[in-house]
């Protein structure tokens, strides 16, 4: 197999070097293109650009492998931790005994915020979004918490480990502000789950007692969302991390992008469906037949993904851990209930097979967190918190890559060519009416 790509340009030849991945993908290397040939490559939404050499994440889209540093997403969400996970993401090793206690101690010394920031919560209006209070106060964490523009090792592994763990405080501040509680404090005690647990649904007044069950669920969500390498979250991460912009802003931005319906916002959207046909009794072909009109721009939500064109082995995690979860001997929930019947009209239906449309990591996620006890507009929080670890090992090993440059797209324009200036008593209205 050749190592480069001919290309002729108004018959001119020009060779471009082939990359080849660890697992046998390949890459066209294309940057000295414009230099060489004086073009530019258009891949508008980027569905078949690199942007990186990758070390984090590997997925095969055809076959539904989803690898972390290696490791089959299956062996993690059955034997490992979301700490041990964060580890494995950001340093590209499972850690030791000794290394993850270090790594633990360090993010439950890093658990709580400034005081201070409590008085931001107070200004929010009581319906705000929790995505739209995360990505603030963790832009405004990098007020109380300055990033030097230089950091050495230990620095760096602090500020990932503030990040991993005051984004699960604000989370659980946020959502104590939404329902007029007092906020509860992080715990040296507890483990970064159960921790999490006990600042959302403890009060001065009530003690949370732990289920080993909700918290194996959480934990689960958490390792299952935890990096999914160049996605729309990451890429960004990515780009802002480029400027050499601080870390707190560059994550602030990852949960900016997140907070969309096509990304992370889709879970709150899939059961908003399933509980508007469990209340109204509507037939669930209805949304199907609506996601098939193109006229409508709905989507059947929770389905398809840019690179999985088989099941997203996410999914099918986590359907398996809702069979358990959610089907108790002798007891059904209606809304998974609806979930499997959603699933299997889709697969057979020709729209659907055709264009590999399968549910993805968002159609049974919202069902885990409903049974939790997650309230809706902490879904796409609770995606947020599990995907932290995975942004910061994308932005290190972006900083830490020695030929690294601002990261600067060109486009091809489309617009007016050159014209001039025009007084404003010589121009025409454009207004119709
Ligand atoms: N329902 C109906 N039609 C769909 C859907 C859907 N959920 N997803 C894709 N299609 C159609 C789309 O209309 C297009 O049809 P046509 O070729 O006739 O124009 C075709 O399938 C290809 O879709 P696309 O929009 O070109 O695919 P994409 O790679 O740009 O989009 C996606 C991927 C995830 C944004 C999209 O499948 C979607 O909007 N899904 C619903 C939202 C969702 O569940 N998002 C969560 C994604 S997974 C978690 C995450 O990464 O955040």
């Amino acid at each position: 197999m050749s190592d480069s790509a001919k290309l002729i340009i108004d018959g001119k030849e020009h060779l471009f070097p082939i990359v080849k991945g660890t697992q046998g993908e390949r890459a066209i290397d294309i940057t000295g293109l414009r230099e060489q040939a004086g073009l530019i490559t258009l891949d508008t939404s980027l569905g078949n650009t690199g942007s990186c050499l990758s070390r984090i994440t590997y997925i095969d889209g055809e076959k539904g492998i989803l690898l972390y540093r290696g490791y089959p997403i299956e062996e993690l969400a059955e034997k490992s931790t979301f700490v041990e996970t964060a580890y494995l993401l950001i340093h590209g090793e499972l850690p030791a005994k000794d290394e993850l206690s270090v790594f633990s101690n360090r993010l439950n010394e890093s658990s709580l915020i400034h005081e201070d920031m409590r008085h931001f919560f107070v200004a929010f209006p009581k319906y705000a979004h929790p995505m739209g209070i995360l990505a603030t106060m963790v832009a405004s964490l990098s007020t109380f918490y300055p990033v030097p523009d230089i950091m050495d090792p230990d620095a760096e592994e602090q500020f990932m480990a503030n990040l991993i763990s005051q984004v699960r405080t604000v989370a659980a501040f946020s959502y104590k502000k939404s329902i007029g509680e007092p906020t509860v404090y992080p715990s040296f005690k507890l483990r970064y789950v159960e921790n999490f647990l006990n600042m959302m649904f403890s009060s001065p007044v009530k003690d949370y007692r732990q289920d080993p069950d909700i918290v194996r669920a959480v934990e689960l969500f958490l390792i299952l969302h935890a990096d999914h390498e160049q996605n729309c979250s990451a890429s960004t991460v990515r780009l802002v991390g480029s400027s050499l912009s601080n870390i707190y802003s560059v994550i602030s931005a990852g949960i900016s992008a997140l907070w969309g319906p096509r990304h992370g916002g889709a879970n709150q959207e899939v059961i908003h469906m399933l509980e508007h046909i469990l209340a109204t009794g509507a037939d669930p072909k209805g949304f199907i037949n609506r996601a098939k009109n193109k006229t409508s721009k709905e989507r059947l939500m929770g389905f398809g993904h840019r690179v999985y064109k088989s099941f997203d082995p996410r999914a099918k995690i986590l359907k398996q851990a809702c069979h358990k979860l959610l089907n108790k001997p002798g007891v059904s929930n209606p809304l998974f209930d609806i979930a499997l019947k959603i699933e299997e009209l889709a697969l057979k239906d020709e729209y659907f097979v055709e264009r590999n449309l399968y549910p993805n990591v968002d159609f049974y996620s919202g069902l885990i967190l409903k049974a939790v006890g997650i309230p809706y507009d902490m879904f796409t929080v609770l995606f947020a918190i599990g995907r932290v670890p995975g942004w910061l090992a994308q932005w290190r090993e972006m900083v830490h890559t020695a030929s690294f440059k601002i990261v600067r797209p060109r486009q091809v324009y489309i617009g007016q060519s050159k014209r001039h200036y025009e007084p404003i008593d010589k121009r025409i209205s454009r207004k119709q009416g």
